[in-house]
């Protein structure tokens, strides 16, 4: 087997104890990497000035493979005041890292997938027909549009002069907002373009087909938002007509498509859409397959780089714990998406069924399986750590 470097990324609270734990998981399945180990969050914004060093941009741009942590991330104002005080006036603004990350390498695709494992006392159920209680199993992975839409960040309040002379010309503009005082007038914009749309719709069909998945969900509202979710819906139609006759192409507006996977989840496969949409439908889903402990994600640029993480965030309360508490799958899944990017399957394959084995058991479950409330008396109610859950996780790959 090849030797990889993978830069990791621990970051903040709980992403430093997830993080390692799944080194070890990945080590039990028998990967071999080299681990180079990037500064990132916020201790490197108290002491430099900067949560995302350069020299951690290098690592990456060197290795194009991370496995990310979590990070605290906190607002302008309150960044400031934690700054180290000889770095005070020097000019230095807080800004997410993982927004940095995002924007300075295009990762513009973000994938993430939303699968139940049978036994999760989380799994979405519903009654049926009959009255009896039903657990649909949810198998839908996300393909979320990571850079563009309405988080682009291109925005006015009281907006300038020239941009408001250009919406001017625009007849419904004039129609309903010209009678509004400028600076009442607050304008967030919703930018698409044609590469970045048809980039995560191809990567979205490409996954369709190799994990066969029998249909790509579009899910927008092009009948509303005529330009952008239309653009979209138009690359997908071309896109599917060109190289994917065999897989179906389905269309579902975001308002319905999120009471739909509160009625019948087991319907969607494969699911692609802009960038809020995408944010909006996938935390709809990750809510019915257990939750932040549970949650992975990838995301990638044209080139090949990647990063991997939990959709989690640092949890700061936990951080402090002297047993950590929190559960450790939505990581570990996070680094078997990386084992897959890097075709390692059946790596990948047995670390699941590990996760797999140890939920349908049913005898080791972290505090969130439990449903209890987050505090440190929950090892003394049946909970388990999150080394105990890494290690039952481990157990059962050796027995794979
Ligand atoms: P969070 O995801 O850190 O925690 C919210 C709650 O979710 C926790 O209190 C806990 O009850 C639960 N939770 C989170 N991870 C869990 C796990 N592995 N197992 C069990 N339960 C888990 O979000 P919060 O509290 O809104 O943000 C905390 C910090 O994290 C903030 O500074 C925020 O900016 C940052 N953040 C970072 C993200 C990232 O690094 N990707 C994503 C989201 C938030
Ligand atoms: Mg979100």
């Amino acid at each position: 087997m090849t030797r990889r470097t993978i830069v990791i990324l621990p970051g903040d609270g709980i992403g430093k104890t997830v993080l390692f734990e799944s080194l070890r998981v990945l080590d039990a399945a028998g990967f071999q990497a080299e681990y180079i180990e990037g500064d990132i969050g916020w201790e490197f914004w108290k002491h430099e000035g900067d949560p995302l060093p350069r020299r951690t941009i290098d690592l990456i741009e060197k290795y194009h493979t991370g496995l990310f942590g979590a990070i605290t991330s906190k607002p302008k104002e309150e960044a400031a005041v934690e700054l180290d005080p000889s770095l005070h006036d020097k000019g230095f603004v807080y800004s997410s890292p993982i927004v940095g990350l995002r924007q300075y390498f295009g990762l513009d695709v973000s994938i993430r997938p939303c699968k139940s494992f049978t036994g999760n006392p989380l799994n979405f159920i519903r009654r049926g027909k009959d009255g009896k209680i039903e657990e649909p199993r949810v198998d839908v992975v996300i393909f979320r549009q990571n850079t563009e839409g309405l988080y682009s960040g291109v925005e006015w309040t009281n907006p300038p002069e020239e941009v408001y002379q250009a919406f001017m010309t625009h007849p419904k503009f004039r129609k309903n907002f010209s009678h509004v005082p400028r600076e009442e007038l607050s304008v967030s914009t919703r930018i698409f373009t044609r590469k970045a749309t048809e980039h995560i719709l191809k990567a979205a069909f490409a996954y369709a087909r190799k994990f066969k998945y029998p249909s790509v969900t579009l899910c927008e509202k092009p009948n509303v938002i005529r330009e952008t979710s239309g653009m979209m819906y138009r690359l997908a139609r071309e896109i599917k007509e060109a190289s994917y006759p065999d897989i179906e192409l389905r269309n579902t507006n975001i308002d319905a498509q999120m009471m739909w996977l509160t009625k019948n989840p087991e319907d969607y496969g494969v699911i692609v859409a802009g960038n809020m949409f995408g944010d909006i439908v996938s935390d709809g889903f990750a809510g019915l397959t257990g939750g932040l402990g549970f949650a992975c994600s990838a995301q990638f640029n044209e080139s090949g780089t990647a990063i991997f993480e939990p959709t989690h965030g640092s949890a700061p309360k936990y951080a402090g714990y002297p047993e950590s508490i929190v559960n450790p799958i939505a990581m570990i899944l996070s680094a078997c998406m990386m084992l897959e990017h890097l075709e390692e399957h059946t790596m990948a394959e047995k670390i699941r069924n590990a996760i797999a084995a140890v939920v349908a058991e049913g005898k080791v479950k972290t505090y969130d399986m439990l449903k209890l409330p987050g505090k440190p008396d929950v090892l003394s109610r049946g909970a388990v750590s999150t080394r105990q859950m890494t290690d039952a996780i481990i157990k059962k790959i050796s027995l794979i």
